[in-house]
């Protein structure tokens, strides 16, 4: 099949270029800067340039690939992940206004289907919850404190998605991915730094989150393109959440390092409130039963 991915060059994306060109799929990689088409190229895919905002230019683009699939990885984050939420402005407006130009022009260009990135916590912040969530109970909780909008707009993103199958020839899958880790994670490339270091707090708090390595999310990715259900949401998360302080633990425990200091979410709140909310507080442990079920895909074991 011909895949257009918007996000080409984002953390997932120049592994998931290799992973679809390597299922012999023709692939295209969408970046708004010439000076990256040449990672795009490394990565065996055919780059184009155009910014989602420009609907004239990112409608040519689409046309003119004729993709079968369109894969949108559209996010905008600090490099070492959000720490408060003003940070998500940038990506507040990708969901709201890029991510919709994507759609339309997929669906005028009459691709068969689209593939787009989202998150755990477009399931909200719940404080507790039953023991694990499945995508049957969509949107069980609240924004974090003065997110409103930031939650309404990845959520109004994955709605658009689902709901194109609907009134066009383009069905919508809508992934929901863990928390990145693995290597070229930033983030999680500064986590083993600091536990090499012995500097890693170990963030208290009755929160618990599923985690996914980037290997897993490519793969899972790459499945859905091919054969996804149009229509459908789908947890992409590993077989075992974990609260923030137990991976930090692992983590140490892995590198031979004695257990990190354990510093209070509130505490970290006072420097980095997302955090603090997102891993200190925040109820989330996923099923991924359905990804594994419908797209034939089953995550790494964690070691
Ligand atoms: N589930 C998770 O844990 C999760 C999810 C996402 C991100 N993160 C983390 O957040 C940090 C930042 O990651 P990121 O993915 O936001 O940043 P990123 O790696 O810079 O990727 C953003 C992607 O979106 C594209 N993009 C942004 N605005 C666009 C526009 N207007 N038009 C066309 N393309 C556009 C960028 O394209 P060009 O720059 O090439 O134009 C780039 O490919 C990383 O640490 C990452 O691990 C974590």
């Amino acid at each position: 099949m011909r895949v257009l991915v918007a996000g080409a060059t984002s953390v997932p994306g120049l592994p998931l270029l290799r992973e679809l060109t390597a299922r012999g799929h023709e692939v295209t990689g969408l970046t708004r800067s010439a000076s990256k088409t040449a990672q795009i190229e490394a990565a065996g895919a055919k780059p184009v340039v155009a910014d989602v905002f420009d609907v004239d230019d990112i409608g040519k683009v689409v046309a003119d690939a004729r993709p079968d699939v369109v894969v949108s990885l559209l996010t905008t984050l600090p490099k070492l992940g959000p720490k408060r939420l003003k940070d998500f402005e940038p990506a507040r407006k990708l969901w709201s206004a890029g991510a919709s130009n994507l759609v339309a022009a997929a669906q005028s260009a009459g691709v068969r289907r689209i593939v787009a990135e989202s998150v755990i916590f477009a399931y909200g912040y719940p404080t507790t919850g039953p023991a694990v969530l499945d995508e049957t109970d969509p949107y069980p909780g609240p924004p974090p404190k003065g997110g409103d909008d930031m939650l309404a707009a990845l959520r109004g993103m994955e709605r658009n998605v689902l709901s194109s199958g609907e009134h066009s020839d383009t069905e919508g899958i809508v992934l929901r991915y863990g928390c990145f880790y693995g290597p070229g994670v930033p983030h999680d490339e500064l986590f083993v730094r600091l536990a090499k270091w012995c500097m890693l707090p170990a963030m208290t708090g009755n929160g618990i989150v599923s985690w996914i390595h980037i290997d897993d999310v490519v793969r899972a990715t790459a499945d859905a393109v091919d054969h996804g259900r149009g229509g459908q949401l789908y947890n992409i998360v590993d077989d075992r959440p974990q609260r923030f302080g137990d991976y930090v633990r692992e983590l140490s425990a892995k590198l031979h390092r004695p257990p990190p200091i354990p510093i209070s979410h509130r505490l970290v709140g006072l420097v980095a409130s997302y955090p603090a909310t997102a891993f200190g507080t925040t109820w989330l442990p996923l099923s991924n039963a359905k990804a594994k079920a419908e797209l034939g895909w089953t995550p790494m074991p964690r070691v």
